[in-house]
């Protein structure tokens, strides 16, 4: 949503006046422009029914365990705003609807929204996953199954996507979003915006989007949920702000304000924050609804002294909706008389949330469709979907002498917590995901295989318990066994909201089975299900190879079998860098130079360099690099220039390549990063075929850095454009 807010004022208040339209029902008019259907129905309204636009409670039972509510706070009243709506039934959805529009004075329609944020039923792999795939078209498509089976359920709004820049993985969190780069965030987040939304908020099967958690949630200090965050104004503009703004520019329709305290205001009472740069700078018009229970929480951020104040604080701030706490609804008469509010505010925010409501056209269009399940649930295209999602985000981390894919291995020893459970592939934040429909490792793998090799699946290994009964089991079958595969891996509540780790190592129970397979000298392949980068440095010496496989959602277990026994060829790369050891966070590809160089600053006791950095992945298939051209190696700021680099497919396998374009720009008046991704792409590459890539830099978009109040800069001077190991360098006058 953005919009020149000043122009679409005055066209809005020139058109009310001039239709007519002192009519009361001009608002009901779909014809007239949303502007002018706002602000006739916003001058009809009483304080409480503009409060209760304000006011987000929950329906159903709340399956977010860090959000405990009270049940008489939820209590129906035709006047509420929205709803966070936990149920499947889309005959309850229009229920409520009919209630709210009825016994409503003016019948304005609710809005019922949901944590939808890999797959309502059909779950898709966790959105850190998806962006391994490297795949935007993907991401926008499963995007659609997800919003389509909303629609169908009754929701008509996602808290999603989440484009946190996320460098710290022992923060839970890092899950919901798409990794530690900034451009990888703002595409995959504009890719799911695009899903969500489709081409206008009234198709058939819209949803609105959220963008979450405005803003720098992900630098919550130590990884810990729900800290304060110190973030420099430079890291704010170049890390945290690109991604929101990308989506908003794309369309976004509301955002959601996030728990954290950024450098002394929390960031749902945050003016520069909101009101400054997203609504005034950026031209946002939709609204921004507070985190759960986040206007309350500033009393504990000890920013506000009561409730009225914090209700006070956050609406001045720019937060439009309250989330729960009901705080705008029952203080806001008071905080009027007593002057600490001026009514604009309220008006403002109300504006806001009808804007969305006419836009989804929920006047019109208020009730869902009402189909029976097979016709909305699992539809077989949208679980080939997720399969093929899936297959592309997995990661495959190391293959020694090809022990992938295993052909020709007749007996396949089959151990792990992972290898048969069903809930944990779902991944948090599952939505309405149900165990019994997916497809695990071991339904996969047997199913894949077929008559062709025997699996043989050791029951009773567990997460984190005493492995030992396994462990002496797993060593008389190993001798019978052409190799062992070991599904390891995190359990869903370990990564999510509140899932903060102080490592990120697998239990010493998953490890020691890891050591157990490894002494019986046969073959180990690892299966790696998580909800974050792990810390492998004791594990990965003892493993042949390694799938990284994340919570890969409903058809997780084919997608594995697919790689695993060669129908397809890995392609996924990291979207966010695996350290060796935890004591290495912060770690991510774009740091900024040291200043000493040689081995001073080194860990003593640890390497500095990651165990897999972003952008890695393996291929059945290897690929060569040639040497990157330009169209020009000096040019100046207005000139485009076109960089280009041939990938050969050098192997008897087709595969599937991605590249990455970064930037590196030695000296600057603000220091660089070191490199910059500003562009990848991916293309099937046949054997021994190869693919031209190309880069169109735009010197003002690619080579500019920007300053901590936003500006950007572009300077003149030596640029190195990098692809894997190659530089061509490019000089800018
Ligand atoms: C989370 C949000 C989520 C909201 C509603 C909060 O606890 O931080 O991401 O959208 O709950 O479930």
């Amino acid at each position: 949503m953005k919009k020149n807010l000043t122009i679409l004022a005055a066209a809005a208040t020139a058109l009310f006046t001039s239709c007519g339209s002192n009519s009361p029902d001009l608002y009901k008019d779909s014809s007239q422009p949303t502007e002018a259907r706002v602000e006739s129905l916003l001058s009809q309204m009483t304080l409480e029914e503009k409060l209760g636009q304000l006011n987000l409670l929950v329906l159903g039972r709340n399956n977010n365990i860090n959000n405990i509510e009270s049940g008489e706070k939820n209590a129906f009243s035709p006047l509420t705003g929205g709803y966070i709506y936990f149920s499947e039934s889309a005959e309850m959805a229009n229920e409520v609807q009919k209630r709210t529009i009825e016994e409503s004075r003016l019948g304005i329609p609710l809005i019922l929204g949901m944590d939808v944020i890999h797959g309502y039923k059909t779950i898709f792999p966790i959105p850190l996953a998806q962006a391994c795939t490297w795949s935007p078209e993907m991401v926008t498509e499963a995007s659609k199954v997800a919003a389509k089976e909303s629609r169908l359920s009754g929701l008509r709004w996602t808290y999603s996507p989440m484009v946190d820049v996320a460098r710290d993985a022992r923060w839970g969190r890092v899950s919901e979003g798409y990794g530690e780069d900034p451009h990888t965030n703002a595409v995959f987040g504009v890719a799911t915006v695009k899903g969500y939304q489709g081409e206008n908020l009234n198709d058939e099967y819209s949803i609105a989007a959220c963008l979450k958690h405005y803003a720098g949630y992900a630098y919550s200090q130590g990884g810990r949920d729900y800290r304060a965050t110190e973030i420099s104004p430079v890291a704010l503009w170049e890390t945290v702000l690109p991604p929101f703004h990308a989506c908003v520019e794309a369309g976004a329709a509301t955002i959601m304000s996030s728990f954290n305290d950024v450098n002394g205001i929390p960031a749902t009472a945050n003016e520069y924050l909101i009101q400054d740069v997203l609504k005034e700078r950026w031209g946002f018009d939709g609204f921004v609804v507070s985190d759960w229970s986040s206007v309350r929480q500033l009393i504990n951020q000890r920013y506000a002294v009561d409730t009225l104040d914090a209700g006070v604080k956050s609406i001045i701030g720019g937060t439009d909706m309250d989330m729960y706490d009901g705080i705008y609804l029952k203080y806001f008469e008071e905080a009027l008389a007593d002057n600490k509010l001026t009514m604009n505010y309220i008006d403002e925010a109300v504006r806001r949330v009808l804007r969305i409501k006419f836009e989804l056209g929920l006047f019109e269009n208020p009730y869902a469709e009402v189909v029976e399940d097979s016709l909305r649930y699992l539809l077989p295209e949208s679980l080939e979907l997720a399969e093929e999602v899936a297959a592309n985000s997995m990661v495959l981390l190391k293959n020694e002498a090809n022990t992938l894919p295993l052909t020709g291995k007749k007996n396949i020893l089959l151990v792990g917590a992972m290898a048969n459970n069903a809930e944990n592939l779902l991944g948090n934040w599952h939505c309405n995901g149900a165990e019994e429909d997916v497809v695990t490792i071991l339904e996969g793998l047997k199913s894949e295989f077929g008559n062709s090799s025997k699996i043989n699946y050791l029951e009773g290994a567990d997460f984190e318990s005493n492995n030992s009964g396994v462990i002496s089991r797993l060593r008389s079958a190993a001798n019978s066994s052409d190799v062992i595969v070991l599904a390891l891996g995190e359990m869903n509540h370990w990564s999510g909201e509140n899932g903060t780790r102080s490592t990120l190592s697998l239990p010493s129970a998953q490890e020691a089975l890891v050591e157990a397979a490894h002494k019986t000298g046969k073959p180990v392949v690892l299966l790696l299900t998580s909800g974050r980068p792990l810390e492998l440095c004791r594990i990965e010496p003892m493993a042949d190879a390694i799938l990284q496989v994340w919570q890969p959602g409903t058809m997780g277990g084919s997608a594995v079998s697919s790689i695993l026994s060669g129908r397809r060829n890995p392609s996924g790369k990291l979207s966010i860098t695996f350290p060796y050891s935890t004591g290495q966070i912060p770690i991510y590809y774009n740091q900024r130079a040291n200043a000493r160089n040689g081995n001073q600053g080194d860990y003593q006791d640890i390497p500095v360099t990651p165990m897999y950095t972003f952008g890695y992945g393996l291929s059945y298939s290897t690929f060569e690099y040639s040497d990157i051209t330009l169209s020009k190696n000096e040019a100046s700021k207005t000139e485009k220039i076109t960089a280009t680099i041939t990938v050969k497919n050098n192997s008897t396998t087709d595969g599937v390549e991605t590249i990455f374009w970064m930037i590196d720009d030695p000296v600057a008046t603000i220091t660089q990063p070191s490199l910059k991704m500003k562009h990848f792409e991916k293309a099937a590459i046949k054997a021994g075929e190869s693919k031209e890539f190309t880069f169109e830099i735009d010197p003002s978009r690619d080579l500019s850095f920007v300053d901590g109040t936003g500006e950007t800069h572009l300077e003149s001077g030596e640029f190195r454009i990098v692809v894997g190991d190659k530089i061509a360098k490019l000089s800018l006058k």
